[in-house]
């Protein structure tokens, strides 16, 4: 889809997660169809990064430093967004991930908590402070960034609250769907398969990421390109019916 030609112009989206891998290019691909954008993130480097990105490629972008998980921070970098353009129009819940795999026994509460928040929570407090500030009507939208895990046991190695978390978000969707209907704002995830970002390659190590590519139907792992699309096609007005749905792009691994 990066051949579509979006245009966003007019529109503010928000961004979690946006300093690095599949939420940078989501950030940068709103930049480039003219949508006003904000990303939130704990790196300051790479947000500051991928905001100059947009920036200089003729876009507008500003970082906001946020963790995601944690309530006071996540208000005050909505308050910032509020103060800034006064609404949001498309709100993108990208922030998720985890390190490392282990059996559910040998998980510590700490870890699960982590996890939970990072992936669930966090998604919860974005968007309970995004939607007063969503835009009613036509163009009002958030957007999860699911998972694969949250839909099926990843066979080479299953990441427990992960998952977990994952499923929680889609469940979410469709919460926060049926909510917000009613205001003509959609609510949707795009639930990627295992993508060849850095973390993903750290946690599975270059052998398991070969492996997983060739027990796909598409004979390959996702690509970040395959994620931005659909986040995108998802904030236009030509989806506007669709909400509550959770888009599998998983290069068919969830039918085999
Ligand atoms: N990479 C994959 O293989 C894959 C597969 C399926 C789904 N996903 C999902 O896609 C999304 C992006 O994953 P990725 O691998 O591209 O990203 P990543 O893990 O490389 O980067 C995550 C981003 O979130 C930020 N972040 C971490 N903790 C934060 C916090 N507390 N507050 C604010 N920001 C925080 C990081 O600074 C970073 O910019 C996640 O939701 C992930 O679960 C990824």
């Amino acid at each position: 889809m990066e051949n579509m030609r979006f245009d966003f112009s007019g529109q503010v989206a928000v961004i979690t997660g946006g300093a690095q891998a599949i939420c940078r290019g989501v950030a940068i691909a709103f930049g480039k169809a003219r949508a006003r954008v904000f990303i939130l993130d704990i790196n300051e480097t790479g947000g500051e990064s991928a905001a100059e990105a947009i920036r200089q490629g003729g876009g507008s972008a500003m970082f906001v430093q946020c963790d995601v998980a944690g309530a006071r921070s996540v208000q005050g970098a909505f308050s910032r967004v509020r103060d800034q353009v006064g609404r949001i129009d498309i709100l993108v819940n990208g922030v998720g991930g985890f390190r490392g795999f282990r059996f559910l026994s040998e998980y510590s509460e700490e870890e699960w908590d982590r996890t939970i928040d990072l992936n669930l929570k966090s998604v919860f407090l974005c968007s309970k402070a995004a939607i007063p500030l969503l835009t009613r009507g036509k163009s009002g939208r958030i957007i999860n960034i699911g998972s694969i895990a949250g839909q099926t046991v990843m066979k080479h190695a299953d990441p427990g609250p992960y998952s977990a978390a994952k499923a929680g978000v889609h469940a979410l969707t469709r919460t926060l769907a049926f909510e917000l209907g009613r205001d003509g704002i959609t609510v949707n995830t795009v639930a990627p398969a295992t993508t060849a970002t850095e973390r993903a390659l750290l946690n599975r190590g270059e052998e398991q990421m070969a492996e997983i590519a060739a027990s796909a139907p598409l004979r390959r792992v996702a690509e970040i390109e395959d994620t931005v699309g659909f986040v995108l096609f998802l904030a236009t007005s030509e989806a506007g019916f669709l909400t509550g749905q959770t888009i599998s792009v998983n290069g068919g691994r969830l039918m085999i």
